[in-house]
């Protein structure tokens, strides 16, 4: 049987204050959706407010379900914002699970997503950018380590070094997989591949239903699945996206990218694809790495 995780250190950097968890107090009903990062996390916001609300357009999803352990707004405020939500909370986290304080009362989803589409869709985020992000991150009073520079301009360049470094410039991917992984037979835990998704989203929907204990309405079930679709969430992106999209100057489509994963192939050589792949089985194992690759289906 897995035992319930024990928090064992914090994470600090340009994004990152894990500390904000320590004082989080849970409800038992809460919700926390979790990615290495570009994995889907707004689509889970997304499909998680829908589900919710029963089908709702006008539903500010980023604001109601902010990024706990991003160091920007401070702890102090985030936490006071979370406090007098009364609806039924879904935060997300980027954390790997022994960084979280992690609760038996709150239910956790993880999207999983194939390391070359992350960071594919990482770049695309980075290098658009602009000078309000980089000033957000480093620029903010309480930031530990070193500050988050602009990337090359060769996406291989960045491809490499993301993986000769571990996650460089961002954090760790392998440990915050693995940490997941480790516990996905927790009954309060919930993994999902960005791919399942992208494969059948009403069957992944209704098994995210379910174990949230969502009844499904019917009614609303044409609309949750057109407002969580890509083409409604592009032409609709500044809802759900951070603060509107306005860390990007085209906006937020920006961040609501293309919705492929793939993108890669045309890239990255053959002994680079072998590399990456032989890696992921040594850092995951076979299993985990399979997953991670292609989900469950
Ligand atoms: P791409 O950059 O590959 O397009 P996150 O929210 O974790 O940062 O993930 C962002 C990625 O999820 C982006 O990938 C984005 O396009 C994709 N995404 C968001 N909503 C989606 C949807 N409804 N369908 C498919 N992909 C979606």
């Amino acid at each position: 049987m897995t035992n319930l995780p024990i928090k064992t250190r914090e994470m600090h950097s340009h994004h990152f204050d894990s500390t904000i968890w320590n004082d989080f107090k849970f409800r038992n009903d809460d919700i926390v959706i979790s990615t290495y990062a570009k994995a889907g996390t707004t689509w889970m916001q997304q499909i998680i407010a829908q589900l919710l609300f029963g089908g709702d357009p006008k539903l500010e999803v980023a604001e109601m379900s902010p990024w706990m352990d991003l160091r920007l707004p401070p702890k102090e405020i985030k936490l006071e914002l979370v406090e007098a939500q009364t609806h039924r909370r879904f935060l997300k986290t980027h954390l790997p699970v022994d960084a979280l304080c992690f609760s038996d009362k709150a239910k956790y989803i993880y999207i999983g997503r194939d390391a070359r589409d992350v960071i594919w869709s990482l770049y695309n985020h980075h290098a658009n950018a602009n000078q309000m992000w980089y000033d957000a991150l480093n620029k903010t009073p309480g930031l530990v380590g070193p500050e988050i520079g602009k990337p090359t301009e060769d996406i291989r360049e960045y491809w490499n070094e993301w993986c000769q470094k571990d996650g460089f410039p961002f954090w760790p991917f392998w440990e915050n997989v693995r940490s997941w992984w480790e516990i996905r037979d927790l009954p309060n835990v919930m993994l999902i591949h960005f791919s399942d998704l992208k494969k059948d989203m009403p069957s992944e929907i209704r098994r995210i239903a379910a174990f949230l204990e969502i009844e499904i309405n019917d009614q609303y079930w044409p609309k949750i699945l057109e407002y969580s679709s890509f083409q409604w969430m592009k032409q609709n992106a500044i809802k759900s996206v951070p603060l509107g999209g306005a860390f990007w100057d085209e906006g937020a489509k920006v961040f609501i990218n293309k919705g492929v994963n793939g993108r890669w192939m045309d890239t990255l050589t053959p002994a680079e694809v072998t590399e990456y792949e032989s890696r992921a089985k040594l850092e995951l194992g076979n299993e985990c790495a399979e997953w991670l690759k292609n989900g469950d289906s």
